[in-house]
């Protein structure tokens, strides 16, 4: 069977099914508005290394993740999987593992470019936020998933996973929270220390909570529209 007729097999064995989509219409003299809002918004969202201890509820989490899990991705695979952590003995072996990767970062793998990138940010090696912020959710991708006929593969999964954690950033921004966006290289400790198995990679780490009351960032400024944007009409 040639790869075309292939194809068209497996299409009909599973035919389209389609749902009414019928989204509230926005009136148009108030779009404007509504998306200046949401740009003020967003541009008040800042990375936050200091956290505050102060708790944050558990079902503000869960919407969080429904709201990232509500994310497209290729194939409508979601190829994610969210672990959020309030538990203070697994975020203590989280910060003790994490450490040791960012000390051997900073001192041997770093090159000097990179550390030079991250000089304006007054990043190191101590990651304190990892036991301050009340909750810290791992970001797990799935490159494929496995099912009772074997393993399937996923598409678009980094494209995927990355626009649902910018939903989950987004999302917990708005409900007043912050987040860090952290990556520590090579993040592998974290399946064992999240008891995820061999087909999901750490893809971030997402400390949460509200900015320690005296919070400071780097005072950073952001591209402007003319330098981020080209439109053709
Ligand atoms: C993919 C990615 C990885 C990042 N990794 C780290 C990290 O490991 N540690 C850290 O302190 N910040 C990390 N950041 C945060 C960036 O430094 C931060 O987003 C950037 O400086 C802009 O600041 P803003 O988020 O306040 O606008 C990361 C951000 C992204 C998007």
């Amino acid at each position: 069977m040639s790869r075309a007729s292939q194809s068209r097999a497996v299409a009909s064995a599973s035919p389209l099914r389609t749902v009414a989509y019928a989204p509230p219409r926005v009136p148009a003299p108030e779009v404007l508005a509504r998306i200046r809002e949401d740009r003020v918004i967003a541009d008040a969202r800042r990375t936050v290394r200091a956290f505050a201890e102060t708790p944050v509820a558990r079902e503000v989490i869960e919407e969080a993740l429904r709201i990232a899990g509500s994310a497209p991705s290729g194939a409508h695979r979601e190829p994610w999987h969210f672990v959020a952590i309030s538990d203070r003995d697994t975020k203590a072996r989280i910060r003790v593992a994490a450490e040791v990767e960012e000390r051997t970062f900073y001192e041997t793998r770093a090159t000097p470019e990179w550390l030079e990138a991250l000089a304006p940010l007054g990043t190191d090696f101590a990651k304190e936020h990892l036991t301050t912020a009340p909750w810290l959710i791992v970001v797990f991708r799935r490159d494929h998933d496995e099912t009772p006929e074997g393993p399937r593969k996923n598409y678009y999964v980094n494209e995927s996973v990355g626009i649902a954690t910018g939903f989950l950033i987004q999302a917990l921004h708005r409900a007043g929270l912050a987040t860090l966006t952290h990556t520590p290289a090579p993040m592998t400790f974290l399946r064992e220390l999240c008891g995820r198995p061999k087909n999901e990679k750490p893809f971030v780490l997402l400390p949460v909570g509200y900015p320690a009351i005296d919070c400071h960032v780097p005072d950073l400024k952001r591209k402007t529209l003319e330098e981020i944007s080209t439109f053709v009409e």
